[in-house]
């Protein structure tokens, strides 16, 4: 038998090449539940306007769930000739419920407003997958927050020494950006809670379904869509959650470098643990950062994902083209690509060893104190430019003389300037700059912390 859903208008079946070519059941496989999720709510509008039984639709339903638990258990699977998994999963309802019966389903849909809704719908619940992921992955930051409440490191600007800040403040910057990550998913998913169905190929359906069912029956609490060209043709959902999950591996990714870096010998401020680090084949002595690599090396795949969608969808003429079906392996990458990087790259951080000597140890050098003795004058009177001069001065004898900035002596603050008494010192210590820094959002130990409820608070209500 032809499993095409378009052989009538046809003297010959399809050439092999292009079965080859329109194949997709070995991607969109995946969307297998969904339309049969999608063939429920189908069959009971199909029933409300009187064109099943109530006895055709027990059947239906029950001929569906066969279907259901064979998909499940493998024991049914599309084929190339089956062309994608709409079509195969019509052969296997036909299989079970032969032609009289099983032929009824189709009235009223098209695979164009049936793929974009199980789309929508695969894609929603990944959402909430990956959204998991992420808040596991905050947690993991918030707990290094926790573990170290006070202890200094260098802050930097253009990767050079810039103020000292809490290590703690460091930290909860990357969970900041994460977080609106999770709620760009949230808001998202609101906008891609609506059906299609219900669109047919493009026009509607002049059999008498109700949309709105359908998509209240398949959970989409945004109703149906209000245009039915749209509804097929869009993809701006898929393309927006190709940028949200982009934004996330670029997220992760700074955060990866900044562990490459910081794993090396040079800065030693964290150790990998065992079980999250790699070795080398040649190398007996090292230990590698694959995780942070890969996630950095992962990025630019979700951001490549992004762009080739783009690119498919740019000038696209309404409605749907077979362009479209191409919109699918980008985005089942990006989850894939998510959804095993983050569980290694959350524990990677929950396991490493913070060098904490280390980090404090750095945290005044490079003159990253020079900021506060412009301040420190300022708060004398002296106009802020003056001041930035002053505090330069200081730095180049420093530099001069091969000493830090507390060491200067009375009499070489004196002769840099008159406005820099013997007070100034008062400011010279890591602890002094960091307490200063207390306004909101600063880092100054009470307003980290402070940070850190709010940040703990944001997570348990996401
Ligand atoms: N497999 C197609 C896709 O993924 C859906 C089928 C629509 N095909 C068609 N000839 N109207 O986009």
């Amino acid at each position: 038998a032809d499993v095409r859903l378009w052989g009538g208008r046809f003297a010959d079946g399809p050439a092999e090449a292009l079965e080859r070519l329109s194949a997709s059941v070995h991607f969109d496989w995946r969307l297998a539940p969904y339309d049969i999720a999608g063939s429920r709510a189908h069959a009971r509008v199909l029933r409300r306007a009187g064109l099943l039984t109530e006895e055709e639709l027990t059947r239906m339903l029950e001929g569906l769930d066969r279907l259901a638990a064979d998909v499940a258990d493998g024991s049914f699977t599309g084929t190339v000739a089956d062309e994608d998994v709409h079509t195969a999963l019509e052969r296997g309802l036909l299989e079970r419920l032969g032609p009289a019966l099983g032929g009824k389903l189709r009235a009223g849909r098209s695979r164009n407003d049936q793929v974009a809704t199980l789309f929508r719908m695969y894609l929603r619940d990944h959402a909430r997958v990956i959204a998991g992921l992420i808040a596991d992955l905050q947690e993991a930051l918030i707990a290094l927050a926790d573990a170290h409440p006070a202890l200094p490191m260098p802050g930097r600007t253009h990767f050079q020494h810039a103020q000292p800040v809490l290590f703690a403040h460091h930290v909860l910057a990357h969970a900041q950006a994460l977080r609106r990550d999770a709620e760009r998913l949230r808001q998202w998913d609101r906008r891609t809670a609506v059906s299609p169905y219900g669109a047919g190929a493009l026009a509607g359906s002049s059999l008498g379904l109700d949309p709105e069912a359908v998509a209240a029956d398949l959970g989409f609490e945004g109703g149906s869509v209000a245009n039915s060209i749209d509804g097929t043709a869009s993809r701006d959902f898929v393309a927006e959650f190709a940028f949200v999950t982009a934004m996330i591996g670029v997220d992760v990714s700074r955060i990866a470098e900044e562990i490459i870096v910081w794993n090396t010998k040079e800065f030693s401020f964290v150790t990998l643990h065992d079980a999250f680090s790699t070795g080398s084949s040649i190398m007996p002595q090292k230990k590698n950062p694959d995780i942070a690599e890969l996630a950095r090396g992962k990025s630019g795949r979700l951001i490549g994902n992004l762009t080739g969608l783009l690119a498919t969808l740019k000038a696209l003429p309404l409605a749907y083209n077979r362009d479209l079906q191409e919109d699918k392996e980008p985005v089942f990458d990006s989850c894939d690509q998510l959804e095993v990087l983050l569980p290694a790259f959350t524990g990677m951080l929950a396991t490493l060893t913070v060098n904490a000597e280390r980090m404090a140890a750095l945290a005044p050098a490079g003159f990253s104190l020079a900021t506060d003795i412009a301040e420190w004058l300022v708060k004398q009177g002296v106009p802020f430019r003056d001041a930035h001069e002053i505090a330069g001065e200081c730095v180049k004898v420093c530099e001069a003389e091969d000493i830090e900035l507390d060491q200067l002596s009375d009499e070489q603050f004196a002769k840099i300037s008159p406005h820099l008494t013997p007070e100034v010192r008062s400011v010279l210590s890591v602890e002094g700059a960091l307490a200063a820094r207390s306004a909101r959002g600063g880092t100054a130990p009470a307003a980290v912390a402070a940070q850190l409820a709010e940040t703990k608070a944001d997570l348990a209500r996401q």
